[in-house]
């Protein structure tokens, strides 16, 4: 089984995303693969009806590091489960990197969105500057285990990985299968380091970045890739089902 989640990133409006959901139901139905979609707060609501009996995952795409209280703008994990949601993004790279969130904050969310029964989807990837220094694995190494510090084997089963490298997002220029596949073993070798070969061999990881439907299969059928997270070729609820189809 393959994972295909999008992430629809701050675009689109619930009247919008209606006509995009029944779509996406609609191309769906009967789908044995993993699809989810990651939107905005304020689509949320809409959208769990929506997706009332379809195969399709509800996420956010980030949740409050507090349970609750005087922290104006954010939004917690209890709230995100009272309105159907089924997973978060965590950690995505927009967010550590235009709004400052470190490896401690991206942790605490970690945990505080697995206590209230979220699934995580935990976002990694290093930069172009740290790609051509050749840091890439000590790079990923740091993250991930600042990332997943204090967490149990166990709790993996609700964590994915998505692996992004930042100079791939959104610029076009996915990463090559040959870089996905060496990348992905070593996330995977780093997982298994932390905890055990098993949980390096059963942590599903997908590769996020630039994914579109002329890289999409090959990307998919790379070594070690479990699915993917797409974020601008998943806008369109057409294109988005006809790469879910394909496989
Ligand atoms: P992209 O974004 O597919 O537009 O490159 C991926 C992501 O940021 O999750």
């Amino acid at each position: 089984m393959k994972y295909i989640y999008g992430n629809f990133k701050m675009n689109s409006t619930v009247s919008d995303v209606k006509a995009y959901l029944m779509t996406l139901v609609t191309n769906t139905r009967d789908e044995k693969n993993e699809v989810a979609i990651a939107l905005p707060y304020t689509h949320l609501t809409t959208a769990k009806e929506y997706l009332e009996g379809s195969v399709v995952k509800l996420g956010s795409q980030n949740v409050a590091e507090e349970e609750k209280g005087a922290f104006t703008g954010e939004i917690s994990a209890d709230m995100l489960k009272d309105v159907g949601v089924d997973f978060t993004l965590i950690g995505h790279s927009e967010r550590r990197n235009i709004y400052n969130e470190s490896d401690k904050s991206v942790n605490k969310k970690i945990k505080m969105a697995l206590a209230k029964g979220l699934e995580v989807v935990l976002c990694i990837g290093e930069s172009l500057q740290t790609k051509e220094a050749g840091k890439v694995e000590s790079f990923l190494k740091k993250q991930l285990e600042e990332d997943l510090k204090g967490l149990y084997e166990n709790e993996l089963k609700s964590i994915i990985i998505a692996y992004e490298p930042i100079w791939a997002i959104g610029t076009g220029k996915s990463a090559t299968t040959k870089e996905i596949e060496k990348t992905i073993a070593i996330v995977r070798d780093i997982v298994a380091h932390i905890y055990s070969e098993k949980a390096g061999k059963e942590i599903v990881v997908l590769y996020g970045g630039s994914v579109n439907p002329d890289n999409f299969k090959s990307i998919l059928n790379t070594k070690g890739v479990n699915g993917a997270l797409i974020g601008g070729a998943c806008l369109d609820a057409n294109k988005f089902s006809s790469m879910i189809k394909s496989l």
